[in-house]
């Protein structure tokens, strides 16, 4: 370790996810450390992934410590780890994209933040598997104490991705229907909440499973109005199953290949597809037909293009939307996907259980 720390303080270069905030020399003494879970290649997460103690920036004017409390893995994650992400880390690199921290220490001109709030990181590539961290103010959007830690933690990707595909493609009224792929994923299930506070009715395609109506019922109660499976709806149309609602104006596509298909030819005329995910890792299946006699819309989303954009644009449009998540959360509209809390520690054992395609609950470092 003390190599390390010398070579860092040598370099004058500490580091914060994919960003490099050069200082002034500083000596032993006064150097603070965290624990992070840091990676210098791509590859599997077992083999690349390492605890190491990091030296942490000296708090400038502008800057703010701030104590991870909690932070999931995610696929994306993953992804990222593994190098297969659109956006990729400078080495070495934290792990992780989201989470929620306690602001411990601000600058003298940071206003926005007080010690106590909680706050989570606006950008991907913050690093959040990590104890603590040294960041600029700007770096975090503030989230209020009174929604559920698990919910705080996991706000920034999935709930916002959902809240944002069902608000910036079709202006949705009560009473319309939106269909979707890969229902019981965290976005997903955010989605089926979202849409039912809206009064929009939701189709909701999962894979079959001995326990289907088990998850069929948590759907249900989560305010989902159909739940059908993938093989049900393979060689039908929607129109065969479901009466009782008006043909879906929007699509949600998350899984990709024949899946994808489904969801797509399920839809009304003139209806929009949004992929936003390929967890099948299969090409999406587009029928020349629905192009030709349904003039459907193929679109697709990326949260974090998204969030770029409208940070540079107007900062309050992406604090407005966290504010009007964190307001559902806390009017019990919006519960986080079930998690399993892992202790920091135990990181291995997280990884394993997202890399592992069949998981059943979202990981969260604690
Ligand atoms: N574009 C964006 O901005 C954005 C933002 C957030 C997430 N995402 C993406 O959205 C996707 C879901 O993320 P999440 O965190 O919500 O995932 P998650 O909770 O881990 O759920 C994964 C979902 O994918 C399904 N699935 C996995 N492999 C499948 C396959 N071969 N065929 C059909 N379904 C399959 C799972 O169904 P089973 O339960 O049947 O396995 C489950 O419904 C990921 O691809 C993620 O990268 C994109």
């Amino acid at each position: 370790m003390k190599r390390t720390i010398s070579r860092l303080i040598q370099e004058k270069v500490l580091f914060l996810g994919q960003r490099k905030y050069t200082q002034a020399p500083v000596t032993l003494r006064q150097l603070h450390f965290c624990s992070a879970l840091v990676y210098r290649q791509h590859g599997h997460p077992h083999d690349t992934v390492r605890i190491e103690e990091m030296a942490l920036p000296a708090l400038g004017k502008h800057s703010v410590r701030l104590k991870m409390l909690a932070a999931p893995v995610n696929p994306a994650d993953i992804n990222m780890l593994q190098g297969t992400y659109p956006i990729l880390p400078m080495f070495p690199a934290v792990g992780g994209n989201e989470g929620v921290g306690e602001v411990v220490e601000v600058g003298s001109e940071v206003t926005a933040l007080r010690p106590g709030d909680w706050a989570v990181p606006w950008d991907a590539g913050f690093g959040t598997w990590r104890t603590e961290a040294i960041c600029e103010a700007g770096d975090l959007l503030r989230v209020p104490r009174n929604i559920p830690l698990l919910g705080a933690a996991t706000i920034g990707v999935n709930p916002c991705t959902a809240y944002r595909m069902l608000h910036d493609f079709i202006s949705l009224r009560p009473g319309m229907t939106v269909i979707q792929n890969g229902a019981n994923s965290a976005v997903g299930q955010a989605v089926i909440q979202i849409a039912a506070s809206l009064g929009v009715k939701t189709v909701n395609i999962i894979r079959d499973r001995p326990n289907r109506h088990k998850l069929e019922n948590e759907l249900k109660l989560m305010g989902a109005d159909f739940v059908i499976t993938e093989e049900e709806l393979e060689g039908l149309t929607l129109d065969n199953i479901i009466q009782e609602l008006p043909k879906p104006v929007l699509g949600l596509n998350c899984v990709g290949g024949r899946s994808g298909g489904l969801v797509l030819a399920s839809l009304c005329d003139g209806g929009t597809l949004v992929t936003y995910g390929g967890m099948a890792k299969k090409t999406l299946q587009v029928p020349a037909k629905a192009l030709i006699f349904k003039n459907i819309t193929l679109q697709g989303f990326w949260l974090t293009q998204w969030k770029r954009n409208n940070h540079e644009a107007d900062v309050r449009g992406l604090q407005a939307m966290v504010s009007s998540v964190c307001d559902l959360m806390k009017s019990g509209q919006l519960r986080p996907p079930e998690c399993v809390q892992v202790p920091f520690h135990r990181y291995c054992q997280a990884l394993q259980a997202t890399v592992q395609s069949q998981r059943k609950k979202h990981v969260l470092l604690i």
